[in-house]
Parts: structure tokens; C-alpha cells; sequence
């Protein structure tokens, strides 16, 4: 079968990576996928939102499954019209993604059918909006309704910034239509895990939980971006918290759609904060995490076709459980000086290779391209480097040496990546994490 992946990051190259492993797959595309894809599929000159070019080159090259990496497409209905065309695709249809694409469908949803999750109120309206941030408590989250590349969120510390940022949205329209909904949300307090599901819109398979890291510093300090790192798994999520979070979250939401007329198929990814009364929904996405996906896939032992398959097919409940490696995943992001904000590229990366025979190492690509016969840096995350071990200590160890192998001009590292795990898995108390949005 020939699968054509859609997407340029270091989670749609995991994807390539683990699903080339499968002996149900001949051949992977990737649109455009990036250097590291190159290596193992063939890259396509076709952007993640062409999406009719996309279903053209499927049709015509019989792809046997598309998969969908980031949000935007599924949010513009990538699904709807594959189907549309017979074309075998995994994500959720447009309807259903709109658990990502609006915050304020999905906290509807959340609140219809008890699904823990903070208090919320929408507003369409600029000044009934600032009249609610008066006559509330402070610190509150202020969140641009539709998709904003990351940037439509604020925690907002005081009333000052809590009105910047529906200034932002309202009156400077600096999302766009995306900004002319915008939901006020408690902020919610405690440790952030995601915690992501395969579903075919009945049956619910949750996978290892995972956490990222959003901040560009150590400490979780300075400006949020696309995520700086990840580790799987999260030693603070027990089992009954793991349980708490699929039985309460994960499955009602499923059903609660599903009761709306909405089959969800796909991923569901639970943003979730442990707060001191429970678990409860931070946010949802409609696919993978990045850089999540880089952390969790080199612990899968199921041949993720197959599941994938069950998923599109609509046969998840006869598919079984998930196989995964008891080892602990930690993922370091290389990113380009000066992100998230201006960076330069076009640099030679060397190492990779030698970096990539260090033992329990994968390294996934992200903002990188061919250059001439070599790889070179094209973004502002640029590589991701998984490492396992048999615990965080090991896996951390060996992701760090790896790194000292690859060099590239502006080279910039968090070096906290993971100790929070170290020092849960030793029993020395870790402190909590930052809440960081990032939608
Ligand atoms: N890691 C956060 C996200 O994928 O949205």
C-alpha cells in the first residue's frame, strides 16, 4: 500500500518513520515533508492547505491511506472531501476537528456533557467582554475562538493584560476572523499532561501519556513556542489519574459528540491539567502533538498501519491493545537562535548521522531541507532528538550526548528537558509545571 503523509514538522517525519516500519506499507509521500523525510519517503512539492491538489495526487497515484498531521487542513475539511472522492484518510472531518478550530464548540461540548474543564463565557461582543474581566477575579485566560498559529492565547495576569489581549483580538484584528469570537476562561492551576486517543468515533484507545515543554527557556521561562521538548511518560499520571482522564474525559467526549450527530475519527488529543480537584480539560486538539508524537512513537510496539486502518475502518474495538515499550522516551528540540522569534537559515547541520548511532537515539527532522547534497537548517525548530532508556536518568543522558554530535550555526538547546521526570521517577519532589497555551 502506498500512504501519502501531509505536513512538514518533526511529528509528521515520526509519523513517516514509524509507519515505513510497517510491512503494510510499500511506499510513503510526504506533502512536503521535510529533509528528514526525504530519507525514507519521497517528498512532494504540494503545501499542507492545496488540499484539492492533494486528493488529485491520491487519487491518481492510489494512495491507500492519507494521514493528516496538523490542524489547519482538518479544520478546512481535508476529510470531508476525500471521502468525498473514495480516498481513505485518517482525521476527524471538519465538523468533528472543530474540538480544535473553535475553543468555544468545544467548551459547549465540554460543559453539555460534564466534562471537567474550568468555567468559561464567549463573547462576540468587545465591550461585554471587557465588563467581564472587571468583575473578576484575576489571573484569567483570554483565547482567540478559531485557529491563530499558536498565538490566540494569553494568560492574562492582571486586568491590564486581560484587556490588551481582547484589544488584540476585537479592535487591532490581529487574528483575523479567528479573534471576532473569543472565550474568558478560569486559568486553571497544576501540572499539564496530554494525553492523546486513537478513535474510530466509538471505541476510545488511549495511548502513554506524554508532556511538552512550551517555553523557549529553561525554567519555563520566556516567550511560548511550537513546543522545546517532551517526555513520555509522565510520572505524576498515575493509574488512577490515567483512568480518570479516559473514563471521564477522553470517552464522554467521544459519545457526547457522537450523541450530537458528530463521529469523531481520528486522534483526540486531550490537553489536561492535574488540579488539585482533578483532572480537568485545559484544551482538546484534533491530531497528533508536536513535539509529543516524537516521544510517545518510539515506545510503540503495535505497527501503527495497522491501527490507523482500524481507525478509517471503523473496527477499533476488535483491534485489541497497544503495545508499548516500558522504556522512557525524552525528545530535545535544536532550534535556530533568536526563535520564536527572527532567526536566520539556510545552515549546514553536521552530526546528524553520527549523533543517530548513539544507542537508544532517533532523530527526527523538523525545520530542515536538502541543500545542494547536504541538510540545512529551514525553520526555527530544526531537529528533534528522541532518546530512550531504561529510565528518564538514562534516556536524558543519552538525548544530551547525542546533541553534542550536531552542530549547526545558532544551535540553541533547552537543558531542562525531562528533569522534572528525573526527579519524579527518584522521588525528589519536581515542582509543578507552568501552564503554557499554546493554541
Ligand atoms: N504540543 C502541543 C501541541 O501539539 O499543540
Amino acid at each position: 500500500m502506498k500512504v501519502l503523509i501531509i505536513g512538514s514538522g518533526g511529528r509528521e517525519h515520526a509519523l513517516t518513520w514509524k509507519l515505513s516500519q510497517s510491512p503494510l506499507v510499500e511506499k510513503i509521500y510526504c506533502a512536503p515533508g521535510n529533509g528528514g523525510t526525504a530519507g525514507i519517503a519521497e517528498n512532494l512539492n504540494i503545501s499542507v492547505d492545496e488540499i484539492e491538489v492533494l486528493a488529485d495526487f491520491a487519487e491518481g497515484e492510489n494512495i491507500g491511506l492519507t494521514v493528516v498531521g496538523p490542524e489547519d487542513p482538518l479544520v478546512a475539511g481535508i476529510v470531508n472531501l476525500f471521502e468525498k472522492r473514495g480516498l481513505k484518510i485518517f482525521g476527524p472531518r471538519k465538523e468533528a476537528a472543530q474540538m480544535e478550530g473553535s475553543k468555544s464548540f468545544a467548551k459547549n461540548i465540554m460543559q453539555k456533557y460534564n466534562i471537567p474543564t474550568g468555567f468559561a463565557q464567549t463573547f462576540t461582543d468587545y465591550k461585554e467582554a471587557v465588563n467581564f474581566v472587571e468583575s473578576h477575579e484575576m489571573p484569567l485566560v483570554v483565547k482567540a475562538d478559531g485557529l491563530a498559529a499558536g498565538k490566540g492565547v494569553f494568560i492574562a495576569e492582571n486586568r491590564g493584560e486581560a484587556k490588551k489581549a481582547l484589544e488584540d483580538c476585537f479592535v487591532n484584528k490581529r487574528f483575523g476572523s479567528a479573534g471576532n469570537k473569543v472565550i474568558i476562561e478560569e486559568y486553571l492551576e497544576g501540572e499539564e499532561v496530554s494525553l492523546l486517543a486513537f478513535t474510530d468515533g466509538k471505541t476510545v484507545l488511549p495511548m502513554v501519556p506524554a508532556q511538552d515543554y512550551k517555553r523557549i527557556y529553561d525554567g519555563d521561562l520566556g516567550p511560548n513556542t511550537g513546543g522545546m521538548g517532551s517526555y513520555s511518560p509522565v510520572p505524576v499520571v498515575t493509574k488512577n489519574i490515567y483512568d480518570t482522564i479516559v473514563n471521564k474525559v477522553l470517552k464522554p467526549t467521544i459519545e457526547g459528540l457522537a450523541n450530537e450527530g458528530i463521529e469523531y475519527r481520528g486522534i483526540l488529543y486531550g490537553g489536561i491539567i492535574l488540579t488539585k480537584d482533578g483532572p480537568k480539560v485545559l484544551e482538546f486538539n484534533c491530531r497528533f502533538g508536536d513535539p509529543e508524537t516524537q516521544a510517545i512513537l518510539p515506545r510503540l510496539e503495535s505497527d501503527l498501519a495497522e491501527v490507523m486502518f482500524a481507525v478509517v475502518e471503523k473496527r477499533l474495538a476488535d483491534f485489541g491493545e497497544l503495545k508499548w515499550s516500558k522504556k522512557s522516551c525524552v525528545t530535545v528540540v535544536l532550534a535556530s537562535d533568536g526563535y520564536p522569534g527572527k532567526y536566520e537559515k539556510g545552515f549546514e547541520i553536521k552530526g546528524i548521522e553520527d549523533a543517530s548511532l548513539e544507542e537508544g537515539i532517533v532523530i527526527f527532522q523538523a525545520g530542515t531541507a536538502m541543500k545542494d547534497e547536504s541538510v540545512a537548517t529551514a525553520g526555527g525548530r530544526v531537529l528533534n532528538v528522541s532518546a530512550l532508556g531504561n529510565d528518564f536518568k538514562e534516556a536524558r543522558e543519552r538525548a544530551y550526548k547525542a546533541i553534542k554530535k550536531i552542530d549547526f550555526n545558532g544551535i540553541y538547546c533547552r537543558k531542562d528537558i525531562a528533569l522534572r521526570a528525573v526527579k519524579s521517577q527518584s522521588g525528589v519532589g519536581s515542582g509543578p509545571a507552568r501552564q503554557c497555551l499554546t493554541t
